[in-house]
């Protein structure tokens, strides 16, 4: 693929002017802005490998998650059954009747407008020094090693096990609380139907991971109006590295899912989330739910927020294929045991390539 190869090299060389990059934001407010600047053009560009709309008779799958706590054994059944595809076939499913209030959806898409709405002055305060502080706002991925930037600023906060929040805007932490929670829990009930549908106990991911101690990290993405879309790019190709995402945006599409060896484009229902199976869950699965690479693409109209939550193992889990989808013969572990936090280590010691962290964990 074109476009991760121009991304991994451009990971090579420290950026020299990065002290003088502020947010994409502030950039794209500025007067008069009819074309990027150099540094946001990429050279091989989204519009070479175009974007479809996903057909009709294989679309993304709807996971009613309501079912699954329905008395009705078959209704149960249809949902477990439903689950299996969804992550053998896409990796990627929109859930409804998730349980999560449309009100604390609102409050926390409203918190994250103001926050990026904080002058560039007061959201450098939460600009996090290393990659392990609890919070961090930046611009493109990694705006140190970025030679090439990404037309994104962004906002990550560790919410879980222990709990970070930027100060403003006022009340911003007990809403981040409050949905993070919601989400998490949501999480866990979607992983207990996963779990049953890879024929396992249906608590089994939820202990073998030590969900009690999931890391819960936030990551709240703006992308602004581009001038020149179609050289820019929202976000490169990349799978994520928990066990399940659960993504909400503010209605303006820009995702993209690699699918059937095209890049399908998600509008997501109102009021569902858009879920992803991780790089994770495809190592306990032992590669039966395979990660999925997905990116983001920009466009010239409106400003796009996504608000993403990415639920994994605890820290110091040591996470391996499960015993019982393992067998000596047909069917051996296909990735070695790592600690999730070595995982995110080697990941954050990596340039950004595609699959390629879990290609290294792979026997
Ligand atoms: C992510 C991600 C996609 C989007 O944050 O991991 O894939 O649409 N975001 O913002
Ligand atoms: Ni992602």
């Amino acid at each position: 693929m074109a476009t991760v190869c121009s991304v991994a090299s451009l990971h090579q060389e420290a950026n020299p002017s990065r002290l003088k990059v502020g947010s994409v934001k502030t950039l794209a407010e500025s007067s008069n802005l009819t074309s990027i600047p150099s540094h946001y053009a990429f050279t091989t560009s989204a519009s070479g490998d175009q974007a479809v709309h996903s057909d009709h008779d294989d679309s993304i799958p709807v996971i009613d998650f309501s079912l699954l706590s329905s008395s009705n054994p078959d209704q149960r059944r249809k949902v477990v059954s439903d689950l299996a595809k969804a992550c053998q076939d896409w990796g990627f499913f929109m859930v409804i009747n998730h349980g999560v209030p449309e009100r604390q959806r609102k409050a926390m898409g409203d918190m994250l407008t103001g926050f990026f709405d904080l002058t560039e002055e007061e959201k450098r305060e939460f600009e996090g020094k290393h990659v392990l502080d609890g919070i961090r706002w930046g611009t493109s991925f990694n705006a140190s090693v970025d030679k090439v930037f990404f037309w994104r600023d962004y906002l990550k906060v560790r919410v879980h096990p222990k709990f970070y929040c930027p100060s403003k805007p006022e009340g911003f932490s007990e809403v981040l609380a409050e949905y993070a929670g919601a989400v998490r829990k949501l999480a866990r009930g979607l992983l207990k139907g996963i779990s049953e549908s890879l024929g396992l106990e249906p608590g089994y991911i939820d202990e073998a991971m030590n969900m009690d101690s999931s890391l819960q990290i936030l990551t709240a993405n703006l992308y602004p109006p581009c001038p020149q879309p179609e050289l820019a790019m929202g976000m490169p190709p990349h799978s994520d590295h928990g066990l399940l995402t659960i993504l909400m945006q503010n209605g303006i599409g820009g995702l993209q899912v690699h699918h059937g060896g095209k890049w399908v484009k998600i509008d997501p229902i109102p009021n569902a989330f858009l879920v992803n199976t991780g790089d994770h869950l495809e190592i306990m699965s032992n590669g039966k739910y395979k990660s999925v690479l997905h990116r983001a693409v920009v466009n010239n109209k409106d400003t796009r927020i996504s608000i993403v939550l990415s639920n994994g193992p605890s820290p110091d889990t040591v996470v391996t294929p499960a015993e019982q989808l393992v067998d000596g013969e047909s069917n051996r572990a296909k990735y070695i045991g790592m600690k999730y936090k070595d995982f995110l280590e080697l990941q954050q010691s990596s340039v950004l390539d595609g699959k390629s962290v879990l290609e290294r964990v792979k026997i």
